[in-house]
């Protein structure tokens, strides 16, 4: 953090404060308030934290009025159009993005540790066989510290490398076993000569009676959504792994963490809320209905995959998403796909409508990658567990960077108390 000339004055009953203020690259400045209670005795309020830095980063930067993504600087368009996913989790992870002998090594350090240690099929068969894969993979992420004891010291720098790679690797399998377990086939091993996008897939649809010929552009588009779930700053899920960490914390559990906040409709699970909306919609015809609904401030109907806590104008991953969904339609033949068709209008339609226009509510990375998903062949339960594999890289990057900051302190956030006051105990007899 760069020293400042400039401050901000607080001033209060008799009190007069002067706060430090920091520029930071890009985005808004901000105001150092750690001095307030210490010198003021006040604290500030801000509940889901739409005002408050909590943490110095240098990932991923987020202009939500410009509707701009960008990783270490790189443009998330640019990234998805001319990079792929194991390339954007180096640049992430390290900063750069890698030379070509950079990018082989870490991606045969990737590809050597996507299988899981053979006891953990146990865990996945101690499930309920209608257990929805999120639940597995919270489970069975938060058990790898059972048995990856040795990456386990977060104080070790090799051992936090290795931890970080192994979530990577094995997060597919992991997801893919979910998904196996649910439909009762057995697990399929993963396969050192396909690249992470086709292995994700294979494992998912191959069955030992007969083997999945992984076709490029589905690989591809399955890269794509990979890369652009990658990172999104301070969301929620990652700042659950930023707090679980701050208490030390081991990263298998801290990932855990991650994956039971993404799991939320408001969060990851809009994905599968959304397609599961499209198809309740059914036809363009019932739009208006559905627009009214969520227009209506006493019916709790929301439109999945629209609006953002800092987009106020086009998620550019939607737009990738939009492209990308007619491409997979297109190369699976799905011509005049109803639920396609449906977003689209909805989409249209919404974005002509003074409620939304006004709330700067747009389509968000969740709103076409439902459909692309499902044309591939994967259930809705399927879609936040895939959210989570391609997330797993951002929760890492921000958990490394965090470890490493030598300002770390443990989280520890403050409340207005409305509570009652000191009152004295009253026996049973008496109340
Ligand atoms: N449909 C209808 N109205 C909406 C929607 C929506 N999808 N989203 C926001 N609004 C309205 C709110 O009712 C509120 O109206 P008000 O000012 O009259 O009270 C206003 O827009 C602001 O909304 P907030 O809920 O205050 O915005 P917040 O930043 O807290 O929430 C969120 C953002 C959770 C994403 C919200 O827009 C939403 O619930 N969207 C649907 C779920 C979704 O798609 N989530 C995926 C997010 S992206 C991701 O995690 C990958």
């Amino acid at each position: 953090m760069s020293d400042s000339q400039k401050t901000a004055k607080v001033s209060f009953d008799d009190k007069e404060l002067e706060l430090p203020m920091y520029a930071p690259t890009a985005g808004p400045e901000v105001i150092d308030i750690r001095k307030l209670y210490s010198e003021g005795g006040v604290f500030t309020y801000d509940p889901g934290f739409a005002s408050t830095a909590a943490c110095d980063s240098t990932i991923t930067f987020i202009d939500g009025d410009k509707g701009q993504l960008l990783h270490r600087g790189y443009p998330i368009d640019q990234l998805a159009s001319k990079s792929h996913f194991l390339e954007v989790c180096y640049l992430l992870l390290y900063g750069e993005l890698p030379t070509a002998e950079q990018l082989e090594d870490f991606e045969h350090r990737v590809t050597n540790h996507t299988m899981l240690h053979e006891q953990m099929q146990n865990f996945f068969r101690g499930f309920r066989r209608d257990a929805h894969p999120m639940a597995v993979m919270v489970g069975v992420v938060g058990a790898m510290s059972a048995f990856y004891h040795d990456s386990t010291d977060i104080s070790d720098p090799w051992q936090r490398e290795v931890a970080s790679i192994r979530l990577i690797a094995k997060m597919p399998t992991i997801a893919a076993w979910a998904y196996k377990y649910s439909v009762g086939q057995p697990f399929i091993y993963p396969r050192n000569d396909l690249d992470y996008a086709s292995n994700f897939l294979r494992m998912c649809f191959a069955v030992p009676a007969e083997d999945y010929n992984v076709d490029p552009v589905l690989a591809r588009a399955m890269d794509r959504i990979f890369t652009l779930h990658a990172d999104h700053e301070q969301n929620a899920s990652t700042s659950t792994v930023r707090l679980a960490s701050s208490s030390g914390a081991n990263p298998f559990a801290c990932i855990a963490a991650g994956i039971a906040c993404l799991w939320g409709p408001a969060h990851g699970g809009a994905n599968q809320a959304c397609l599961e909306m499209l198809r309740e919609i059914g036809t363009p015809d019932q739009i208006p209905e559905y627009i009214a609904r969520a227009k209506d401030k006493n019916d709790p109907f929301r439109l999945m995959g629209f609006g953002h806590r800092v987009y106020k104008n086009f998620d550019p991953r939607a737009k990738v998403m939009k492209q990308s969904a007619d491409e997979v339609l297109d190369l699976l033949g799905i011509e005049d796909n109803p639920t396609l068709q449906t977003a689209k209008e909805l989409e249209r339609v919404a974005l002509e409508d003074d409620y939304f226009v006004e709330k700067k509510l747009y389509p968000n990375v969740d709103f076409y990658s439902g459909i692309i998903l499902d044309a591939m062949g994967f259930p809705t339960s399927m879609f936040t567990p895939i959210f989570a594999v391609a997330r797993t890289v951002g929760w890492i990057s921000q958990w490394k960077e965090q470890i490493s900051d030598p300002q770390l302190r443990i989280g520890r956030p403050r409340q207005l108390y409305q509570g009652k006051t000191l009152r004295d105990y009253v026996d049973v007899e008496n109340r």
